[in-house]
């Protein structure tokens, strides 16, 4: 799937924890290409509609609230409808929110243009399916996991250099809890695509993961 303008759509999918988001924007940096954090518009979505006190299960009046929605990314921040929301969707009431939400079929469908946007100019997307569902056709598709115990250790991390004050097994119990529900919902469970590159994070480095990307990319460019 080459965009318009020549450059490639790269893909990287896995489980909460798995390093997606750190390792997806380097990625994106050492190429030039824009990033796009997927679950950051699910996190978006899962903050106004706990505020508006809309639940999953109400689904025509989640989906006319979604009408109105628009989610932004200026400078690395996430704004909606221009309040910038990039704290207030990563924090354990989000975390132990998002999954209800994103496994609505209507919801998902709603936001695919959203997330199809950008890649007219090249792109390194991030989230769940963006190789089986949103990017089918991405020219490189990888698949980043760890074990449950080092997910929850770079959460737990995470939010302590964010200031909260984190408790480690209740990190642990959600990711557990968070990846039983990605994985087997109905529509875009959380699973490789076919032609997924796979990479096991647990043992490996940042700096090693990032190069591993970088050398299946290199063939791209
Ligand atoms: O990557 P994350 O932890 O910020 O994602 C938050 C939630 O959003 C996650 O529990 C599953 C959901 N999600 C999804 O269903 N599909 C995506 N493409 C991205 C995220």
């Amino acid at each position: 799937m080459r965009s318009r303008a020549g450059k490639p759509v790269i893909v990287l999918d896995g489980p909460a924890g798995a390093g997606k988001s750190t390792v997806s924007r380097e990625v994106a940096r050492r190429l030039g290409l824009p990033f796009l954090d997927t679950g950051a518009i699910y996190r978006a979505i899962t903050l106004v509609m706990l505020r508006d006190g809309i639940p999953p299960r109400d689904v025509s009046r989640l989906t006319e609230r979604l009408r109105g929605f628009s989610v932004s990314f200026p400078g690395g921040r996430v704004t909606v409808c221009g309040e910038d929301v990039t704290d207030a969707i990563r924090t354990q009431e989000i975390d132990s929110q998002v999954s209800g939400y994103s496994a609505v079929p209507e919801l998902r469908r709603s936001i695919l243009d959203i997330q199809r946007q950008g890649a007219s100019e090249g792109l390194v997307a991030e989230g769940r399916d963006m190789g089986t569902v949103v990017f089918p056709d991405a020219d490189l598709k990888i698949f980043l996991t760890a074990s449950p115990e080092a997910r929850a250790r770079r959460r737990y991390n995470e939010r302590l250099e964010r200031g909260q004050t984190p408790d480690y097994e209740e990190i642990l119990d959600q990711v557990n809890r968070r990846d039983a529900i990605d994985s087997n919902r109905d529509v875009a469970p959380l699973k490789p695509a076919w032609d997924a590159i796979c990479f096991d994070t647990t043992g490996m480095s940042f700096d090693d993961v990032v190069s591993g990307i970088l050398g299946y990319a290199a063939g791209l460019l």
